[in-house]
């Protein structure tokens, strides 16, 4: 996760590939003169213009306009993003990207990685080999109505009701410790020995974007509980950044770029059966901001297509909560009669469905639903309450447009005045966020603590707040907290997390509510200078997070320019100077930080 690589790593792949090679991979190339020709792959036409330059080390098309690199060609035939892109073909061509990545890189655990991906493929070509075999396990899935192509795609497997199948099958290639790691055999607890994880259940295993087998999920065939079993987190498996169903989905994304997420593994799987093939499922677990990260990467809208039942209702909610932080267009579509996805789609059609989701509801406009619930407008107290409950939700509309829509919408609804709703409402972020909303930050843990501590100490012994907000200008973070809260404390004496709402975001208050109620509190002990250096410390961090934001930045834009183009240079030039600039402003933090 969150992986980064040395700057230029593009041109090192580029120089040790050659495009003629990898297109070839992809459809059969005719030499004409010094070009290469064939029919283009992103648009159809029946006399070739894709053009590929072995020279230059470009394609074109003539007829669609795209062109590009031997990455770039990679990227847009897998709809992959840049590193995925890159460590498929570092694979497939064996480069060992490994050496170039910027963190320190654990060799050994990435071999250790590479030997459990192949665990898993050994296992689920097994399980797969035995549902082929297994009329049971076949006729259940038939009675699921999922085809035989769709079994295929997905790797469909059984495994047997045996307590070695597995054990049995690996333990001559790899090591007991190894194949335990993968989480597909478990060691006995009163015995010697080991036993495999899953008996007697469908399997489903789990992809990476890439298409890895990463882990497994199984289903019973019948009401034993259970029903699901999963793999535990493994060296490579971690539930909180992985999407059932992406893989394949990020392909079916469409001009809208829209992704269907539902709960449930059979709820992909029959989508993605009846044609509604943007789907994707978390892993049993409910969404986590690394789904959001996966998705944002891929897509920009999401509906959001839960169960209807309680839990699809509180899981819905918590996704809408998440998912508003990146920026993706978030719908909610629920669906009637307590059906489920798979359910809906087998009983009324795929028609039907898509057109659920075509008009799937705004999630703000559902949470304002929501917030409705138990309360009568009529009542003084009700009103008031319904105010506080939206306010939030208010503070994450950074369209000006859609908060016209929307405050007109309430105020209709409660007969409250425009003029006051918004007076109501302003104190939220609304107002002064609306320009830095772009660059959504996302902490590191150390980050988090850092900042907790420092206001553990502002509220604690508030003169060291005097004193470093006199001596710094903390408009020099990128990441805002500091100012805001900075500015909050000034105008209050005393620190009233309650008053906090209008100025912060829930989860700054989050974070500064911990604090406050954090009764333990260690005093500063060496003076200004500790609490200088915390904030040297927080100062370098969003440097650091900003210089790899403009790399990130720079990698993307020059890979969209063909790099014989004189812009190249200049946009080139213009990105490493920013990053020089940055980086002296690094070395001179270090400095002062001692
Ligand atoms: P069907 O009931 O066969 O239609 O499967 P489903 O995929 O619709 O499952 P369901 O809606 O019941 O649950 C949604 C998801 O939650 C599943 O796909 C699993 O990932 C997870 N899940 C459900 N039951 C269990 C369980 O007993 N244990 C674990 N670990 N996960 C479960
Ligand atoms: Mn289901």
């Amino acid at each position: 996760m969150g992986k980064q690589y040395v700057d230029g790593i593009a041109d090192i792949i580029l120089e040790r590939l050659n495009i003629i090679d990898v297109v070839n991979s992809y459809l059969p190339l005719k030499k004409t003169g010094r070009n290469y020709k064939a029919l283009c792959p992103f648009h159809s036409e029946k006399t070739p213009s894709f053009v590929v330059s072995e020279e230059k080390q470009i394609f074109h098309c003539f007829g669609c306009g795209a062109s590009g690199s031997a990455i770039s060609f990679v990227m847009k035939m897998e709809n992959l993003d840049f590193i995925d892109a890159i460590e498929q073909i570092g694979d497939r061509y064996s480069l060992n990207l490994d050496e170039y990545l910027v963190k320190k890189y654990d060799i050994k655990s990435h071999e250790e990685q590479e030997k459990i991906f192949n665990i898993n493929k050994l296992a689920a070509k097994g399980f797969y080999n035995v549902l082929k075999n297994n009329s049971k396990a076949s006729e259940y899935l038939i009675n699921r109505k999922i085809s035989e192509d769709t079994r295929r795609k997905f790797g469909l497997g059984f495994a047997p009701d045996q307590w070695d199948y597995i054990y049995k099958n690996l333990r001559m290639k790899y090591s007991e410790l190894l194949l335990e790691k993968s989480g597909l055999i478990i060691k006995r607890e009163n015995s010697e020995g080991y036993y495999d994880r899953f008996r007697n259940r469908i399997i489903f295993p789990i992809f990476d974007i890439r298409g890895r087998v990463i882990g497994f999920g199984g289903r019973v065939m019948d009401d034993t509980l259970p029903k699901y079993l999963n793999s535990p987190d493994t060296p490579v498996f971690n539930k909180s950044y992985h999407l059932y169903g992406m893989n394949f989905a990020k392909n079916h994304l469409g001009d809208r770029k829209q992704i269907v997420i539902v709960e449930g593994y059979m709820d992909v799987i029959s989508l993605f059966d009846k044609g509604i093939k943007n789907v994707a499922a978390s892993l049993g677990t409910s969404l986590t901001d690394g789904h959001g990260k996966l998705i944002e990467r891929y897509a920009k809208e999401v509906v959001l297509l839960y169960d209807s039942d309680q839990a699809g209702i509180k899981a819905t909610r918590r996704a809408v909560d998440i998912l508003s932080r990146f920026s993706l267009k978030v719908k909610v579509l629920s669906l009637m009669d307590g059906l489920d996805p798979d359910e809906y789609v087998i009983k009324f059609g795929k028609d039907k469905l898509q057109e659920m989701i075509d008009n799937s509801q705004d999630a703000i406009e559902y949470m304002l639903d929501y917030y409705k619930e138990g309360l009568k407008f009529t009542i003084k107290s009700d009103l008031i309450e319904y105010i506080d409950r939206i306010r939030p939700i208010f503070s994450t509309i950074s369209n000006s447009i859609e908060y016209e829509l929307y405050i007109k919408k309430i105020a209709h609804e409660t007969g409250l005045s425009s003029e006051n709703l918004i007076k109501e409402l302003k104190h939220s972020k609304f107002n002064k966020k609306e320009t830095d909303k772009k660059d959504e930050i996302v902490l590191k843990l150390k980050d988090v603590k850092l900042y907790r501590r420092l206001f553990e100490i502002f509220i604690h012994e508030r003169k060291y707040f005097l004193e470093l907000i006199q001596k710094f200008d903390f408009d020099e973070l990128k990441y805002k907290l500091l100012k805001e809260v900075s500015e909050f404390l000034l105008a209050h004496e005393k620190f009233e997390i309650s008053d906090a709402i209008d100025v912060l975001s829930l989860e700054e208050i989050e974070m500064l509510k911990e604090t406050e109620d954090n009764i333990e509190y260690v005093p500063v002990k060496n003076g200004l200078k500790e609490v200088e250096k915390i904030y040297y410390e927080l100062l370098l961090s969003d440097k650091l997070r900003y210089l790899q934001k403009i790399k990130e930045e720079s990698q993307k834009v020059l890979s969209n320019i063909n790099n014989e183009s004189p812009i190249y240079d200049k946009t080139k030039m213009k990105y490493a100077e920013l990053q020089h600039e940055i980086n002296t402003q690094i070395a001179d933090i270090n400095k002062k930080r001692g």
